[in-house]
C-alpha cells in the first residue's frame, strides 16, 4: 500500500498518497484546479501543455503546473493568488481565441471542461482582448456514430492517448503553431484510417470535439 502524507492545500490539510502528482490528490479531496490536457489514465506522465493547473508552492520562487508535482509531506500549495490567476486567465484565453464556441449546439455543453473552468475562476468564455481565429476546418463524420469537429479541439491530447490505450491508434496531432491539428495518419477522414468506431476519444475529450452520435 502507497505511503500516506498530509499535505495543506488552500489552508486544508489533506491526506494524500506519497508520490502521487498535486492535481489528483487536490480532486479527490474536492479542492478544484484547472485542467485540460491532465489524464487519469496516464497520471506518471503528464503532457503538462495546457498550463491552466498552476498553483503555487509554499519555498518555490514562480508557480508551478498541479499535474507535474508529487506530493510529499508537509507540501503547502495555494491554487489562488494573483500569478497563478494571471496566468490561468492568461492560457484560457489564448485556448478560447481558437476554440468554436456553439455551447448551445454543442454535445458537451453542461458537461464541458471549458465551462466548469469559467464558472470556477469566473472567466469569459468570449475572450475580451484577443480576436477569435476562426478555422473553418471540416468536421469528420465518416465513421458511423462518431463526430470529430476539429474546430473545437484544445490540443490537449486525451483523445490520442486515449485512441492509443484502445489499442487503435489512429490519431496524432500534426502541423505547428496555430495550423496544430489532431487528425489521422495522412490526414485521412476517420474511416479511412483504421479507426474502429470504438468511441474512446470522445469519451476522453474534455471539450465535445470528439463526441458520440447518439
Ligand atoms: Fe496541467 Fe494541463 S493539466 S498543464
Amino acid at each position: 500500500m502507497a505511503e500516506k502524507v498530509t499535505i495543506t492545500i488552500d489552508g486544508r490539510t489533506v491526506s494524500a498518497e506519497a508520490g502521487e502528482m498535486l492535481l489528483w490528490a487536490a480532486l479527490d479531496n474536492g479542492i478544484y484546479i484547472p485542467h485540460l490536457c491532465a489524464d487519469r489514465e496516464d497520471k506518471e506522465n503528464p503532457a503538462a501543455s495546457c498550463r491552466l493547473c498552476f498553483v503555487e508552492v509554499q519555498g518555490r520562487p514562480v508557480p508551478v503546473p498541479a499535474c507535474t508535482l508529487p506530493v510529499s509531506e508537509g507540501l503547502v500549495i495555494n491554487t489562488r493568488s494573483e500569478r497563478v490567476d494571471g496566468l490561468v486567465a492568461a492560457a484560457f484565453e489564448l485556448l478560447m481565441s481558437n476554440h468554436k464556441l456553439d455551447c448551445k449546439n454543442c454535445p458537451a455543453n453542461g458537461n464541458c471542461e471549458l465551462q466548469r473552468i469559467a464558472k470556477e475562476r469566473k472567466l469569459r468564455l468570449k475572450p475580451k482582448n484577443l480576436p477569435v481565429l476562426e478555422r473553418n476546418l471540416p468536421v469528420d463524420n465518416s465513421v458511423a456514430g462518431l463526430v470529430y469537429d476539429p474546430n473545437k479541439c484544445v490540443l490537449c491530447g486525451r483523445c490520442v492517448r486515449a485512441c492509443r490505450r484502445g489499442g487503435n491508434a489512429v490519431l496524432g496531432f500534426t502541423r505547428r503553431g496555430y495550423d496544430r491539428v489532431v487528425t489521422t495518419f495522412g490526414d485521412v477522414p476517420l474511416a479511412e484510417s483504421g479507426c474502429s468506431g470504438c468511441g474512446e476519444c470522445a469519451g476522453a475529450c474534455p471539450v465535445g470535439a470528439f463526441s458520440v452520435q447518439k
